[in-house]
């Protein structure tokens, strides 16, 4: 819609956060991009209605809108800063995290199709996998991150996509993307990371050889806690192939969440930069406690991907999971001592937010179940904000210092909460 973006290819990601993907010139003169609250978009004439129609007949960018579900202008923007900001042709901004991953997967697999899909992931990505697409035979196989040889192993003749997870949740794992995309290349099968936890500032998953990078924007690229939002970059032929189909399945951002994220978007490397700190002090300082039975946080030596992480990441981002020297009590009695974080399950935000993931998102299975997929009682993920981190530090001091951390030790929280 707008024909003269702000000239700053070839600048750095500081200088892009703030101004690529901007019209030079915003309609009103506006500074910001001005929220466009309609639904529907009218034609002076029949004329500009057939021009506009041959245009979309021919996927050139449109000059105008048309209607809501097809895009609006706050939308357009934000996808042209996502694709500056991740080096891909083009971008499609979505409703959620998980629009994004499901669109994106329904658009690009059809029934028969198979997919492997690293298995330290988000819950609901997996329960898609497993469950809903199986129900129209797109059939997944998981496989553990960092085993390559398992990867390859799976790959059948119905083999389309590979699909993985870096920093995964909650272990943080670290995908090797180049022999990724290698073993992809050879099987010609296309690759899909969920780089929700990297984000552009941390790691350039289409540098390294992957076709589709999604982001749930919930997190850290809207960056304040405050939308749901999801976005898929990559070359355009597979962006329009997956827009096409978000035109029929309706899983659009309004531009009023649109504007909040292309307003996280200016700040997203000086916020990464306080959280990649924060991350790294917090790792360090739970690694040299010894009620801390484990942390992971790719910036430590001693997490399994610390050297590919080093090898693919600026910096390690602001998650940090960790078990306890305690029970699945003691644990959550140490996370309501916290007087910093929120108790919740978001990530990314300014604020810093920490939960307890057998008691939230694993909440429904029991404790073999749990134990299947590696998620203990003891578990905590904090995800820091970008509070000062030395304030954070003491906060977990006086909560490790200050809770009984063994059920024996102290009465029971309540009835219910060992499963
Ligand atoms: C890695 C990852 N991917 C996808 C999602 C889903 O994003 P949304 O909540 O925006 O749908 C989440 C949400 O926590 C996530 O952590």
């Amino acid at each position: 819609m707008f024909s003269t973006p702000k000239p700053v290819k070839g600048t750095r990601i500081d200088t892009q956060t703030v101004h690529a993907g901007e019209p030079s010139q915003k309609p009103f003169g506006s500074l910001t991009m001005p929220i466009v609250q309609t639904s529907t978009y009218c034609f002076e004439d029949t004329a500009a209605l057939v021009a506009h129609m041959r245009r979309k007949e021919q996927q050139l960018e449109p000059l105008r809108g048309e209607y809501g579900r097809y895009g609006n202008p706050t939308q357009e923007v934000v996808e042209r800063k996502l694709a500056a900001l991740e080096g891909g042709e083009r971008a499609l901004v979505l409703s959620s995290g998980m629009a994004a991953i499901t669109c994106t997967l329904l658009a690009l697999l059809s029934a028969g199709d198979h997919y492997i899909l690293t298995a330290d992931c988000y819950r609901k990505t997996r329960q898609f996998s497993q469950e809903f697409l199986r129900r129209f035979d797109v059939n997944c196989t998981l496989v553990e991150p960092g085993d390559y040889q398992a990867l390859e192993d799976a790959i059948t003749p119905h083999t389309r996509l590979l699909m993985t997870e870096s920093p995964t949740n909650p272990y943080l794992r670290v995908a090797d993307l180049p022999r990724m995309a290698e073993i992809a290349r050879r099987h010609g099968l296309l690759t899909v990371i969920d780089a929700t936890f990297g984000t552009p500032y941390n790691i350039r998953p289409l540098e390294h050889g992957m076709d589709l990078v999604i982001h749930s924007a919930t997190k850290y690229l809207g960056g304040h806690n405050d939308l749901l939002a999801g976005a898929v970059i990559g070359a355009a032929e597979y962006v329009q192939r997956i827009k096409e189909a978000n035109d029929m399945l309706g899983a659009i951002a309004d531009p009023q969440t649109l504007y909040l994220l292309l307003r996280g978007l200016k700040t997203l490397s000086l916020r990464m930069a306080r959280h990649n700190e924060n991350g790294q002090r917090v790792a360090e300082f739970l690694a040299s406690h010894p009620a801390v039975r484990q942390v992971w946080y790719p910036g430590l030596p001693s997490h399994p991907d610390h050297e590919v992480a080093r090898r693919m990441m600026r910096g390690f981002g602001g998650v940090v999971s960790f078990e306890l020297e305690a029970d699945l009590e003691g644990t959550a009695r140490f996370i309501d001592a916290l007087q910093i974080p929120y108790m919740g399950p978001s990530l990314g935000g300014v604020e810093s937010i920490v939960e307890q993931p057998a008691l939230m998102s694993h909440f429904t299975l029991n404790e073999q179940e749990r134990a299947a997929i590696g998620i203990r009682g003891e578990l905590v993920r904090y995800a820091l904000g970008v509070e000062d981190a030395d304030d954070l530090i003491a906060d977990l001091q006086q909560a490790l210092e200050r809770v009984p951390l063994s059920v024996s030790n102290s009465p029971s929280l309540g009835a219910g909460l060992s499963r």
